[in-house]
């Protein structure tokens, strides 16, 4: 995990991309993802004990898709295991995920403290590695990347909304938004940019330093920051956690825009229903597993099924 993952998007650990993952995407993938999975899907490398059975459950819980359907992954991961520690230390952070992001949808991720949801994000991010699994990035598998490669990957491809924002102090606000763009060599669409430099209530900000902003300016910065260059996936922990709630619902209703009128994919880890109920799907994760999901969300269904998760 990097807490310099959002400008710099160094690979935090030289070793993840000799995770021992299969270099080459399984064929046709994704689209025949759930024709593939659990079932025939094991492990590349075996974590330290035995993994858990294959989730139980119905085949759309958590997962990408019903079998047989063609559905567009702008991200996805299959079989994901993160261990930390051995014997009685150990940890699973991640215990055999399977789930899929649809390309063009927002999605939630909830959970208690502690249940894996930021460790999912920073490996589907490619900012931390799997103890066992893959996860991909379109047709990518992030673990078959070069260090190099994947960083390329991050820069062009995903964009990241942190709670600690990670902008750079030397750096002006407009600099800081443009930054992954500059490091990737493309030429912003001022016009998108403008528009979303406006949508985070930033016009007149622009010039001054982070240290010259707001805790909630700066969130702002950092959500602008990701969207600017329109990556294929944006991934947020707590995108909106530090601000008050009239600033966060404006950022909360902008990505909502993103995802319905220009077709962003955005993953959110939030602990806030009312949050929630602005993405199309809420996954809900206990103990480095997907539990349950709802799909179209409301304030008042997703508080119920929080308070309810663990019965
Ligand atoms: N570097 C690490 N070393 C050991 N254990 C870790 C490490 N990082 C995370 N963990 C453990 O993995 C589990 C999942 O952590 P994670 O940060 O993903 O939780 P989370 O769902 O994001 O929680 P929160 O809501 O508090 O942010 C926790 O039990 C945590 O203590
Ligand atoms: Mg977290």
């Amino acid at each position: 995990m990097s807490d310099s993952g959002n400008f710099d998007f160094e690979s935090p650990d030289p070793a993840q991309a000799a995770a021992g993952v299969p270099t080459q995407p399984p064929a046709g993938m994704p689209n025949d993802l759930p024709a593939g999975m659990p079932a025939t899907a094991e492990p590349a490398m075996a974590p330290p004990a035995a993994p858990a059975a294959p989730t139980a459950g119905p085949p759309s819980l958590g997962g990408p898709a019903p079998l047989g359907s063609t559905v567009d992954f702008a991200a996805y991961c299959r079989n994901a295991f993160k261990i930390y520690g051995e014997g009685d230390t150990e940890v699973r952070a991640l215990n055999d995920v399977t789930v899929g992001f649809e390309t063009g949808k927002f999605t939630s991720i909830m959970g208690p403290s502690g249940s894996g949801k930021s460790t999912l994000m920073q490996c589907m991010a490619g900012l931390d590695s799997l103890s066992a699994g893959q996860t991909y990035v379109g047709s990518v598998e992030l673990g078959s990347l070069k260090d190099k490669e994947l960083t390329m990957l991050r820069r062009s491809q995903i964009g990241f909304i942190f709670q600690a924002f990670n902008l750079i102090p030397t750096l002006s606000a407009q600099e800081n938004i443009t930054l992954p763009l500059d490091l990737a060599g493309a030429t912003p669409d001022q016009q998108w940019l403008d528009q979303v430099i406006q949508t985070v209530g930033l016009a007149d900000r622009m010039g001054h330093r982070p240290n010259e902003l707001s805790g909630g300016q700066q969130q702002r910065v950092a959500v602008a920051r990701a969207l600017a260059s329109r990556p294929d996936i944006i991934f947020g922990d707590e995108p909106t956690g530090n601000l008050d709630s009239k600033t966060g619902a404006e950022i909360l209703e902008f990505m909502q825009r993103a995802v319905r009128e220009f077709h962003q994919t955005i993953v959110m880890v939030t602990h806030d229903p009312v949050s929630a109920s602005y993405s199309d799907r809420v996954l809900f994760l206990a103990d480095g597993a997907i539990v349950d999901e709802m799909i179209n969300p409301t304030a008042d269904s997703v508080f119920d099924k929080m308070r309810h998760l663990g019965d």
